[in-house]
């Protein structure tokens, strides 16, 4: 099928492509020309695991185009998706503008009869917006062509979004009428092989859809670094209570991980945004306010844990310190540093008069166009090079190369011997076997040094 998509983002880029992959004859749009020059020279503008060779292999195939005339794109599309930004606006709901710009774009060229999808994360009613907005257009052209709005969230993880397309474990399709819903199915046929994994509803189911999941596994989140906040105070292990817990099917294993926060493009803006969709519609969410509450408080306990370290210790104070950082992404296997738990530590340290010697895989491009340069902050090559000179290491994201690190040169390297997890990576006791002190999340007694202890 011929397929347009506006906006070569995380989700448009990654979208398409995939479509492309699979045989289908994919043209993506977007106003950013430099963004649009380089996806034709094979320029990736973000990092994801094996989607520069897909989008190389489409493009040099001819089934994957890239280009800024929005006109072309409308002309080639049996199916038009909207693929642009929802970014908060200041009370956090989620601003349109980008959404609804594509909407009186399509009303404004498009030649015949449409299904346009929403593909971007929108609040509940956006579909009757887009199609308020395409209609307006039409008449003010004086035509009166047929058309679909549908709602099709996307539900891809950073770092795993290409498998996440290829290999969807749903595909919710939100329609009115029975047409575009078979235009939907043929769309991802290729997608859907052996099981039926399409869930088809109408359009504001499909819309909540997408925000009730990405809230619930929030929840779970905030959840267990509730239950992290109570073991580190009772004197109880969360590590142990999440293997506790987990095994119970109704609970799961997954998303109960307890750490410095969730961040990334989803979680905060989708719970803020829901949230604020309740309360437009006359519903307070006590649930969620709570679920984003837990979450700010947590992105600042690893500081509060280094905090309480040195404000005991004999030479006092975090001031002059020199701290080594793993990971600055909001997680591994990506650059992306929207909401990471890392941005609020380092302005902490930075805060408080220390200085920091980071290294992230991938991140230390977006990190430092997000700091600049500054006296108080040093990108490293590696893990190793952090720990050269530093006082503390302190462990914000989960990338595997950060599981098993050599404890005895950790030791080695550092002053201060301590080392602050944020997101359990290590047993307590082969840390300490080494001679570090070891802060993790909720691990209450079972680590030495617990700043809740008496
Ligand atoms: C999320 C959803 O998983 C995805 O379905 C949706 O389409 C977009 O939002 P993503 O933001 O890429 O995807 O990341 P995810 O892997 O879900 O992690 C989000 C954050 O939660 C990370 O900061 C991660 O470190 C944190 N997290 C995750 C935890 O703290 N504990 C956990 O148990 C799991």
């Amino acid at each position: 099928m011929r397929v347009a998509i506006f906006g070569t983002g995380y989700v448009g880029l990654v979208t398409g492509t995939c479509l492309a992959e699979v045989g289908h004859h994919v043209v993506c749009v977007d106003i950013d020309q430099a963004k649009v020059e380089g996806l034709n020279r094979g320029v990736i503008p973000i990092y994801e695991p094996g989607l520069e060779p897909m989008v190389k292999a489409n493009h040099a195939a001819g089934r994957l185009r890239f280009t800024t005339d929005a006109a072309s794109a409308i002309a080639h599309g049996e199916v038009l998706f909207i693929a642009v930004g929802t970014p908060p606006d200041e009370d956090g709901s989620a601003d349109l503008k980008y959404v609804l710009a594509v909407a009186r774009t399509i009303g404004r060229h498009v030649d015949g009869p449409a299904v346009v999808v929403n593909k971007s994360t929108v609040p509940v009613g956006t579909a009757d917006k887009v199609r308020a907005a395409i209609s307006e257009e039409l008449q003010a052209r004086g035509v009166d062509h047929d058309f679909d709005v549908v709602s099709n969230p996307e539900f891809l993880k950073e770092g795993d979004a290409v498998a996440d397309c290829m290999r969807p474990d749903r595909i919710v399709i939100g329609a009115t009428r029975p047409a575009a819903v078979s235009r939907m199915r043929r769309l991802y046929a290729p997608f859907n092989r052996n099981r039926d994994r399409i869930v088809e509803m109408d359009v504001r189911s499909a819309e909540l859809t997408k925000y009730a999941a990405n809230a619930m596994l929030a929840t779970k989140i905030s959840f267990m670094n509730e239950i992290a906040n109570i073991a580190e105070r009772v004197g109880a292990d969360v590590e142990q209570v999440r293997k506790g817990i987990g095994s119970d099917p109704r609970i799961g294993w997954h998303f109960i991980y307890p750490g410095a926060g969730y961040g990334g493009s989803c979680f905060p803006k989708d719970v803020q945004a829901l949230a604020r969709t309740a309360q437009q519609y006359g519903h307070e969410p006590q649930l969620l306010n709570a679920v984003e509450a837990v979450n700010n408080g947590q992105k600042g306990h690893l500081f509060e844990l280094i905090q309480r370290h040195y404000d005991r210790g004999e030479d006092e104070g975090v001031a002059g310190k020199t701290f080594a950082v793993w990971g600055l992404a909001f997680k591994p296997n990506t650059d992306d540093m929207r909401e990471a738990s890392s941005r609020r530590l380092l302005q902490q340290l930075w805060d408080a008069g220390a200085r920091v010697q980071a290294f992230d895989p991938e991140a230390t491009h977006e990190a430092q166009r997000i700091f600049g340069e500054r006296d108080d902050l040093r990108f490293c090559d590696n893990a190793d090079a952090a720990l050269e000179g530093a006082d503390a290491l302190v462990v914000v994201t989960e990338w595997k190369q950060f599981r098993s690190p050599d404890f005895g040169r950790i030791k080695a390297a550092l002053k201060d011997d301590v080392v602050f997890d944020g997101r359990n990576l290590y047993e307590p006791v082969d840390i300490e076997a080494a001679g570090l002190a070891y802060y993790a999340i909720g691990r209450g007694r079972s680590v030495r040094g617990n700043p809740f202890d008496a």
